[in-house]
């Protein structure tokens, strides 16, 4: 699957947002090693904290199916300029590989690609907590 093809997944996901509050929807679509795809939107709450980002549902859906190899990360909002991952976001994909793809859509099309690490320098991740 190309990246045009994964931000169309992404894309794909902005009806499903659960967003009475924001009403800012984003989807995501997470691509694995073994070509596996999984998609997510944001899911909103109530009591805004609870809130879950579009990357961190897609994510949910590939670790429940056990699958933890994941190579890259489409994100897209419906804004003008790109949509970037939240901190939060960033640090959960961090968790699983730091050299992982993100992949950010804007409307009109253009997509730019990153490599995690890029987005997240000098991260706190599961080998610093081997480095005692
Ligand atoms: N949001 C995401 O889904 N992903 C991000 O990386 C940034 C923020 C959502 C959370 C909330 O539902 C809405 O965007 C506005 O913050």
């Amino acid at each position: 699957m190309n990246n045009n093809e994964l931000v169309a997944m992404a894309a794909a996901m902005l009806d499903k947002a659960y967003v009475p509050y924001s009403k800012f929807p984003v989807g995501a679509a997470i691509l694995c090693e073994d070509g596996s795809v999984y998609s997510g939107c944001n899911i909103e709450n109530a009591a805004y904290g609870p809130t879950i980002c579009a990357e961190r549902a897609a994510l949910c859906r590939a670790i429940c199916e056990g699958n933890h190899k994941i190579a890259k990360v489409a994100v897209v909002g419906e804004t003008e300029d790109y949509c970037y991952p939240c901190g939060v976001c960033r640090q959960t994909l961090y968790e699983f590989n730091p050299n992982m793809k993100i992949i950010c859509g804007r409307r009109d099309g253009n997509i730019v690609e990153h490599y995690l690490h890029e987005l997240l320098p000098n991260a706190f991740g599961p080998l610093t907590l081997n480095d005692k």
